[in-house]
């Protein structure tokens, strides 16, 4: 298994490019098993995810191929299964994606249900109810669930409890189809449900409110396949502009919306980060010091939960104390004890965790640190480029579900970084 080897202490200047967002190309691949033909993706990352993603829609019987680097043409005119195996999905929660486009065109659909991660329980209650309100039947058996419907599905309205992304993106994928009208209520407005949105819309979908918390949608007979881009990765985005900060130095981040992150740039900016937004880039200049800011994680526009590890590292490194509070995932701070082994003060309080800087100390420095999930990996690669001496990383492949070229990005902007086979 391979090792990141960091050695800190390198301020960034350059260019980095950013790719398309994992959590929108999940959804947008899965969204091609509801209509035969080809459909074509730009920008498509290349990720570990991305590529299970695909791995699970051959199981259907889906074939595909890429056409360029990024872009992948999606042939799913015969579908020959429905059921979603354990092995594939204990690697991958966002299989989950497939239920409602699979039970809205073949009526059927089997998927090994998730079970916990490290970051929380993560149940997907309100993917399963949203089904069943729009009449599929639901049995759950041998950590299967199994979803039916004889006819098709019929429209309703779902209240989400708490607004679900996936279960806003399943249960869009499924009312598509559906007779009638849906209306789902307290939806998710992250901007991957948008892009969602936009290709069902390309592909003949009638949905009102793209953007809003009341999403309805006018089922219709049949859709036709999608030609769509990918948008920009705002956590990909927003990890490069916490790294600079952490590093120092500055840097030009091309190909990303900076309006994905409204409350990111303010937080850095409140930091004592220098920010240029513009149309498709953002520059970032680290500033002379860094502020302690307080956090609180938020369904967008709110703060992103997945840039929450990545803020604690940056959080290390100031002169004050920062409050940063988790709301939406009940066990996201395994990156703390990892952090501290790095020289980090931290200390977890329920929800919140209190980091206390401490640049005037002695700041951290390198260690070996293992990557617990794919956002608290990013954390020790933003504390591993501003702490002294070398950081190995273990267990990187948490890193490679999410982040394109990791490496080869960072490298490029003059980070000490690189992979090494871990004997
Ligand atoms: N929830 C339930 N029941 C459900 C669904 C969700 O109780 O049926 C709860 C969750 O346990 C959580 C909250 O609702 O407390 C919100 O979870 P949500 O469903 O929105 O999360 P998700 O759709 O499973 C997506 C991203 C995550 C990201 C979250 C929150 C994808 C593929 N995944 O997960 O991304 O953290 O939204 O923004 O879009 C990551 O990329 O590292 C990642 C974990």
């Amino acid at each position: 298994m391979d090792k990141i080897v960091i050695e800190g202490g390198h301020p960034l200047a350059g260019e980095i490019r950013i790719s398309g967002a994992k959590n929108a190309a999940l959804p947008l691949i899965a969204a091609t098993l509801l209509t035969p033909g080809v459909h074509t993706l730009h920008n498509v990352p290349d990720l570990r995810d991305t590529r299970t993603m695909l791995l699970l829609l051959e199981t259907f019987g889906v074939v595909w191929e890429k056409s360029g680097k990024n872009t992948l043409k999606i042939n799913s005119t015969n579908l020959s299964g429905h059921e979603a195996s354990y092995d594939l999905v204990k690697t991958m929660r966002a299989s989950v994606l497939v239920l409602g486009p699979l039970v809205a065109r073949m009526g059927r659909a089997k998927v090994s249900l998730p079970g916990g991660c490290a970051i929380g329980a993560r149940p997907i209650n309100f993917h399963t109810l949203g089904l069943q309100k729009l009449g599929a039947e639901i049995n759950l058996e041998k950590g299967y669930v199994d979803v039916f419907i004889d006819d098709r599905l019929q429209g309703d309205t779902i209240y989400f409890d708490i607004p679900s992304v996936t279960g806003t993106e399943n249960l869009l994928m499924a009312a598509v189809l559906a007779k009638g009208t849906t209306t789902i209520k307290n939806a998710a407005r992250e901007p991957e449900v948008g892009n969602l949105i936009d290709m069902l819309v390309a592909m003949g979908a009638r949905i009102e409110g793209r953007d809003t918390a009341r999403l309805v949608v006018h089922g219709v007979d049949r859709l036709t396949p999608a030609d769509i881009s990918i948008i920009p990765d705002r956590i990909e985005t927003g990890t490069y502009l916490i790294a600079v900060g952490a590093a120092g130095g500055e840097v030009r981040l091309t190909h990303c919306e900076p309006s994905f992150l409204p409350a990111l740039c303010e937080k850095l900016k409140a930091a004592g980060l220098h920010l240029e937004e513009e149309d498709q880039s953002i520059l970032v200049r680290s500033g002379t010091s860094l502020q302690s800011v307080d956090i609180k994680t938020m369904v967008y526009p709110g703060f992103p939960t997945d840039l929450q590890a990545q803020m604690m590292a940056l959080m290390t490194l100031t002169d004050g104390t920062s409050v940063i509070t988790e709301t939406i995932f009940e066990n996201r701070f395994m990156h703390v004890a990892e952090l501290q082994r790095m020289g980090a003060m931290i200390k977890v309080d329920g929800s919140s965790a209190i980091v206390r800087g401490n640049s005037k100390d002695e700041g951290l420095h390198g260690a070996q640190v293992m990557a617990t999930d794919l956002r608290a990996s990013a954390s020790l690669v933003v504390a591993g480029l501003a702490a002294k001496g070398k950081t190995e990383i273990s267990r990187i492949y948490h890193l490679e579900r999410g982040y394109e070229n990791l490496v080869e990005k960072l490298s490029g902007v003059g980070a000490k970084i690189c992979r090494k086979k871990d004997i």
